[in-house]
């Protein structure tokens, strides 16, 4: 079976996606599968092997390789942000009838919107911050920002992963550079309250049909919040498990669950929420979440005693039902 693992991308997020599609190319059974790695990059989309770029041909996703033509069975899909975890690469596989890993173009376009996904959980009970939707050009009254939400705030771009473009606000001045760093990576933007508590990060994917929930774990931040320097430079102690009671622990799986099951997402997913006075509110969800050594899905898979190369042929076989 010839499998394309997929890592890269046009945002921000790239390198980490690169890394995390390592981990992928370290655990795919090679006695069972025929790996390639696929970059798809600004610079363009092709297959790496040795110290070849290898063009795909984006008609059918297939390469040719010294004068045979490689045609793959399954796309094992690890990039982080646009286009691979926002819908556009999973409507294209979709088109071209290639079976892909994770969800679905529309849980993935859904997900990536932060301001939709929010909407949509609205339906579900879901305990959240508290938030104001705007866009590029709209007029911005600080003053009135603060009245609704208190200080800090925190600034968001709508469609971003990694904490890219997010900044906490303390005081008024901070406003304009957190308005501008947030506009960088998206034209719309979330402004959301602060919720005080424990920050927890809970792995959930489908195994054997069942919606699994791995662990949860704790962030704690050596910065102001979770940011992309606590994220991938070491500035964050993450514990698995989290230090919750098992009332509460159980409210946290409870409520992860039924957001996957909600959303209709399938594959590996990770959900953010932060625990205020025992109740969990959801932050966000990423569909393809970071499987870089840092990163919080790997560590929680291990706690659930599940073999990695064990969980992708999971998602293999997912995608070929
Ligand atoms: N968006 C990053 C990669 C994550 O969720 O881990
Ligand atoms: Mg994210």
């Amino acid at each position: 079976m010839n499998i394309a693992v997929v890592m890269g991308g046009y945002s921000d997020e790239s390198v980490i996606s690169l890394r995390s599609g390592q981990l992928i190319l370290n655990h795919l059974n090679k006695d069972k599968y025929q790996v390639f790695e696929v970059h798809i990059l600004n610079e363009g989309w092709y297959v790496k092997m040795d110290d070849k770029k290898l063009p795909i041909n984006r008609a059918d996703f297939s390469f040719d390789n010294n004068g045979t033509l490689v045609k793959f069975d399954v796309v094992v899909n690890t990039i982080h942000g646009t286009p691979g975890e926002d819908g556009h690469l999973q409507s294209y596989w979709e088109l071209i009838d290639l079976p892909y890993t994770g969800c679905g173009f529309y849980q993935s376009a859904l997900t990536f919107s932060k301001r939709d996904t929010l909407s949509v959980l609205g339906k579900f009970d879901i305990p959240k911050a508290n938030s104001i939707y705007l866009s590029k050009g709209q007029d911005i009254n600080g003053e009135k920002i603060a009245a609704t939400l208190g200080f800090p705030f925190f600034v968001k771009p709508n469609q971003s992963g990694s904490s890219l473009g997010v900044s906490m606000v303390k005081e008024l001045s901070e406003l304009d550079k957190a308005l501008d760093f947030a506009f960088a990576e998206d034209k719309d933007i979330l402004i959301e309250s602060q919720l005080k508590g424990t920050e927890i990060s809970v792995g959930v994917m489908k195994l054997n049909g069942k919606t699994k929930v791995l662990g949860i774990t704790e962030i704690v931040s050596g910065n102001d919040f979770f940011d992309y320097e606590a994220k991938y430079l070491g500035k964050s102690e993450e514990i698995t498990p989290a230090r919750l009671s098992s009332e509460v622990s159980e409210l946290v799986e409870k409520s992860a669950a039924k957001i996957y099951e909600a959303l209709g997402m399938q594959g590996f997913s990770r959900i953010d929420f932060i625990v205020m006075n025992d109740i969990p509110h959801f932050i966000e969800i990423n569909t393809n979440p970071g499987l870089s050594p840092q990163s919080i899905f790997p560590q929680q898979a291990a706690y659930a005693n599940l073999n990695f190369s064990d969980l992708l042929d999971n998602e293999i076989k997912l995608a070929l039902e």
